[in-house]
């Protein structure tokens, strides 16, 4: 796994044509670092010519949701091997915005989970609390609840690749991150989550935690420098290809020197 994983997730923010422009222009002044995954997650509809204007380019690129069969009768849905042949590395698992407007569950993140590792994807885990859940003192709860439904029965060997974003939902699209300290003990959280699951080896090796709302390139800092937090998902900031490009060079910066 790379040491930092800064993961851009557009939504359903830019027609083609916009998301074409802004993935050349990102290309265009991108570079690369072997201790730093750039992945960008554009809309489905974007992937294929995206994937064509990537050429040798070393950002990668990742899906926002997938389903969890393989093949069949799933109107609507899309597939590991779907994404596959579209350039992706990555594929987001339960971002908030799926488990709110879609209801998705923890069951479903599982069954995700299960299929995107089969399929040999990097899969992108999303937990996070509530609002209410935070106030009602219940967000280790709710996030060590999240962990064990999507995690549990999961037979890892050491080769696999997990990223888990930790996502306080209220914080989401607001402009304001938490303070980097509370974030940094919610990761402590989210790893003994996942010591409670696998041997700690596997953990160390197959799992990264990254750290995701309201990310910018002024306030990425404070976060990169915390011991458990191992990179960014990244709205809002990473519409605009200068302060995406800047939150890039703040992580090449702050982990790589
Ligand atoms: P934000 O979104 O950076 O705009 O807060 C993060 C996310 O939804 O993953």
């Amino acid at each position: 796994m790379k040491n930092i994983y800064i993961i851009a997730n557009w939504k359903m923010q830019l027609n083609l044509k916009e998301s074409i422009d802004l993935f050349n222009n990102i290309k265009q002044k991108f570079s690369h670092s072997e201790d730093v995954e750039t992945v960008i997650c554009p809309s489905y509809i974007s992937l294929p010519d995206i994937n064509r204007c990537k050429g040798g380019s070393k950002i990668r690129l990742g899906a926002q949701d997938v389903f969890w069969e393989d093949v069949g009768a799933y109107t609507g849905e899309i597939s590991c091997e779907m994404l596959k042949d579209v350039g992706c590395n990555y594929t987001i698992i339960g971002h908030s915005d799926r488990r709110k407007y879609f209801k998705e569950s923890d069951e479903m993140a599982h069954y995700k989970l299960r299929t995107v590792l089969k399929n040999s994807l990097v899969p992108i885990v999303c937990v996070g609390e509530t609002f209410q859940e935070r106030q009602e003192g219940k967000k280790e709860y709710a996030v060590i609840s999240q962990i064990t439904k999507a995690m549990s029965g999961i037979d890892l060997l050491g080769t696999e690749e997990i990223i888990v974003a930790y996502e306080p939902i209220w914080v989401i699209g607001s402009g304001r991150a938490i303070n980097a300290e509370e974030a940094e003990y919610m990761h402590q959280v989210i790893k003994q989550a996942l010591i409670d699951i696998f041997p700690v080896d596997i953990t160390e090796k197959c799992f990264r935690i990254i750290y995701g709302g309201s990310i910018n390139q002024t306030n990425i800092k404070t976060f990169l420098v915390q011991p458990n937090i191992k990179g960014v998902l990244v709205g809002g900031a990473s519409l605009n290809p200068d302060e995406f490009l800047g939150i890039v060079s703040e992580a090449k910066r702050e982990k790589c020197y």
